[in-house]
């Protein structure tokens, strides 16, 4: 019988402390997320975000626990097959792109883990290629920027391209790790607009970390507060309250954003 999975997330116990540091990176982490899902992560410097989305990406090792991703177990000291990483996109907080390459060859760089490193070098791609690309050029919404040098874009425009970048992967889990901390008020609200847009389209999991508590209030289902490596909350994202903001940031610092929750 063929069942869906439909949990896209499962932790359960799971712990990590980077090699010779004695504060542990992640303890006693235990939550699972459904497919289809948006989650944000919230939390100070050092919490343990990226820690945590670098385990859902499979590039994380020496960990205790039982991790599920897409309805695959991870293993602590082993990096999951291609197949099952092209099932992953990850958008990184510093997009890392081919600054003096077109868009269109930094998306057509997402479907690597489909062509392979070889069929890409000698420029090998199929037409299942180029569409996926067309597609994610499209969904970004930069399709008139598709032949621009990413050297020449602005921070915002940098972004989309990293977005679609991920989508030509066509991912099943979409990982975005500070997705809009490099940009303006207006720009940071767009991208997760879009982000959560396409995350509809495409019927896929969202996880984004952020430090805007309004936004991720906005634009997630979901929110887990992490504190030193340890999960200070897991709430619905409409029971997120200024409080459980101060909880994880502290009182005072964080004052303005902690208000701009309670209206
Ligand atoms: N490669 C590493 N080697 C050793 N320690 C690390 C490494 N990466 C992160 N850490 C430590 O692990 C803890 C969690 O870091 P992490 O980068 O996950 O935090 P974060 O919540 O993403 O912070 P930020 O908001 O600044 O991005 C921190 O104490 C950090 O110093
Ligand atoms: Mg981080």
């Amino acid at each position: 019988m063929n069942t869906i999975v439909r949990t896209a997330i499962s932790l359960a116990d799971v712990n990590h402390h980077y090699p010779g540091v004695i504060q542990p990176s992640l303890t006693g982490f235990d939550f699972s997320v459904e497919r289809g899902a948006t989650i944000a992560l919230i939390g100070p410097s050092g919490a343990g975000k990226s820690t945590l989305l670098a385990l859902l990406d499979g590039r994380l090792r020496n960990w205790n626990g039982a991790v599920s991703v897409l309805g695959n177990s991870l293993d602590a000291h082993t990096a999951p097959s291609r197949t099952d990483r092209a099932k992953t996109g990850f958008i990184f907080q510093e997009f890392a792109l081919v600054e003096r390459a077109s868009v269109a060859r930094n998306v057509m760089n997402g479907r690597l883990g489909h062509t392979g490193p070889v069929a890409s070098l000698f420029g090998r791609f199929s037409q299942l290629d180029y569409d996926a690309v067309d597609e994610a050029i499209e969904d970004a919404g930069i399709a008139e920027l598709a032949d621009k040098r990413v050297d020449s874009l602005s921070g915002g425009q940098r972004q989309r391209v990293a977005i679609a970048r991920c989508l030509a992967q066509e991912p099943e889990l979409l990982l975005a790790d500070e997705p809009i901390s490099n940009l303006d008020p207006l720009s940071a609200e767009k991208t997760l607009k879009l982000l959560t847009q396409i995350r509809q389209k495409r019927d896929m999991t969202l996880v984004f970390s952020s430090h805007q508590p309004d936004l991720a209030k906005r634009f997630a289902d979901r929110i887990i507060g992490i504190r030193a490596g340890a999960m200070a909350f897991d709430t619905c994202a409409s029971d997120f309250t200024a409080e459980m903001y101060q909880d994880v940031y502290g009182t005072e610092a964080v004052a303005d954003n902690a208000l701009r929750l309670v209206g």
